[in-house]
């Protein structure tokens, strides 16, 4: 078979990744393919020091690798969702199958994005995308195939999980181990992006398309970040027997599909709550496997690289199959995707642990406890410290039962306009993930 021609486009972190995995593992890899794969153009606005592209085409204009008439596969490495929108759209056009570590241009433009590559046949591989080099999309795409799943939840942004472990482990300012997070290569050009929890809804997006069929809407994921967790609630939650962990969840209901990322308390036994620094896991109910989790590297050069490339290994060897012969984008063939929608954040139901700094005086609680249960939440544990020296207040800490989401905020509400209860109420919401 002829050798199989590669274009990358980018070479920051993944893109110098991808480059020497592809050297290094050569041989072992035309051998898993069943032909050699070559790299034979790179599209950079500038050179990487650490990339030796002695003897290969280099253009500074990143379209001109989509319209190299030698390439069968243009790997978008570049990131952003405007540039790398035109490229991918280019390269389809071209009749270039397509590799992309791009979980924004997926999430945001992926039904568009996959509307033409199956118009023209060609394929679209995203394994990079989510959870670095975890093959989850794989796992769900194929190894899941004969479950209907229930839903999944990830650790699925490196960065944000490097933060919460040091902060937790060893009580590093959170700025202090962002900035640690971006010399490293882990954090997005916009490390908002990785906080905030954006990042994490775009993965979360897809998996959720992939796990349900369902068409990738990241517009309706609801998104809370970790910038406000601090040391005290860390400490609380251990007390209690939990961790808390920046979360992506996906679950479907009999009245449709949640969609969320925010932290969220989760007991310390579970595996995913053991899942520490850079690394990612994800889990994944289906009714027939029952729960399997997947766990690795969620970000990084070479582990991203290894995705990358295993997504350009799958493209080779189906380069002769029929379009229809491959595995869809979506998981489900495009013709049976579903319309289940997702839900309103005040729909989602899940329990809440709550922490108020209430005044130490007789009857308080009391008010508290009757708000709650007026709004049919029972208190499923409770820590009151003795007030500090000097201090009128103390922090009264709550896990409640689960309710839909909309009774706890009314009642949060009413807490917080009760005199006796100093400022706003902080609420992280608890999911047992017991199955
Ligand atoms: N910034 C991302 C993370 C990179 O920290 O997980 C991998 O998608």
């Amino acid at each position: 078979m002829n050798p199989v021609k590669v274009g990358i486009c980018g070479l920051g972190t993944v893109g110098c990744g991808t480059v020497d995995v592809l050297r290094r593992n050569q041989a072992e890899i035309s051998a898993r393919a069943g032909c050699d794969i070559v790299i034979s153009h790179i599209g950079a606005r500038r050179d990487n020091p650490k990339v030796d592209t002695n003897g290969l085409q280099l253009s500074r204009d990143i379209f001109a690798v989509a319209e190299d008439p030698d390439i069968d596969i243009l790997v978008e490495l570049i990131g952003g969702t405007t540039v790398a929108r035109e490229l991918v759209l280019k390269a389809i056009a071209q009749g270039k199958h397509v590799v992309t570590a791009n979980k924004a241009l997926i999430a945001e433009h992926g039904n568009e994005i996959f509307a033409a590559a199956s118009e023209k046949g060609v394929s679209v591989n995203f394994e990079a995308a989510v959870a670095g080099g975890i093959p989850i999309v794989k796992a769900i795409r194929e190894g899941l195939a004969g479950n209907r799943i229930e839903w999944l939840a990830g650790i699925i942004n490196g960065t944000g999980n490097f933060i919460l472990t040091e902060m937790r482990d060893k009580g590093r300012a959170f700025d202090d181990v962002l900035k640690e997070a971006q010399q490293l290569g882990y954090a997005e050009a916009d490390p908002r992006f990785d906080v905030e929890g954006i990042d994490a809804a775009h993965k979360l997006a897809i998996l959720a398309s992939l796990a349900f069929g369902i068409p990738l809407q990241f517009d309706k994921a609801y998104t809370e970040g970790i910038s406000q967790i601090s040391t005290d609630d860390v400490t609380y939650a251990e007390e209690l027997g939990y961790r808390i962990k920046h979360l992506g969840l996906a679950r479907r209901t009999e009245k449709g599909v949640e969609l969320r990322v925010h932290p969220t308390l989760i007991p310390e036994k579970r595996l995913l709550a053991n899942v520490n620094g850079v690394m990612n896991a994800v889990l994944v109910k289906g009714d027939a496997v029952g729960p399997t989790l997947y766990y690795g590297a969620g970000a990084g050069g070479e582990p991203t690289a290894s995705a990358v490339v295993a997504d350009i290994v799958d493209v080779a060897r189906t380069l002769s199959a029929e379009p229809m012969h491959r595995v869809p984008h979506l998981a489900f063939q495009p013709d049976a995707l579903n319309d289940t929608p997702v839900l309103p954040i005040g729909d989602v139901v899940s329990a809440s642990y709550l922490r108020i700094s209430a005044l130490d005086k007789p009857g308080v609680f009391s008010k508290i406890a009757t708000i709650l249960s007026d709004a049919d939440i029972s208190i499923e544990a409770l820590i009151q410290k003795e007030p500090q020296p000097g201090q009128n207040h103390v922090a009264v800490i709550l896990l409640t039962s689960r309710c839909v989401e909309s009774n706890i905020v009314d009642a949060l509400v009413k807490i917080e306009s009760l005199d006796s209860v100093d400022g706003k109420v902080v609420r992280i919401r608890v999911e047992s993930l017991d199955g």
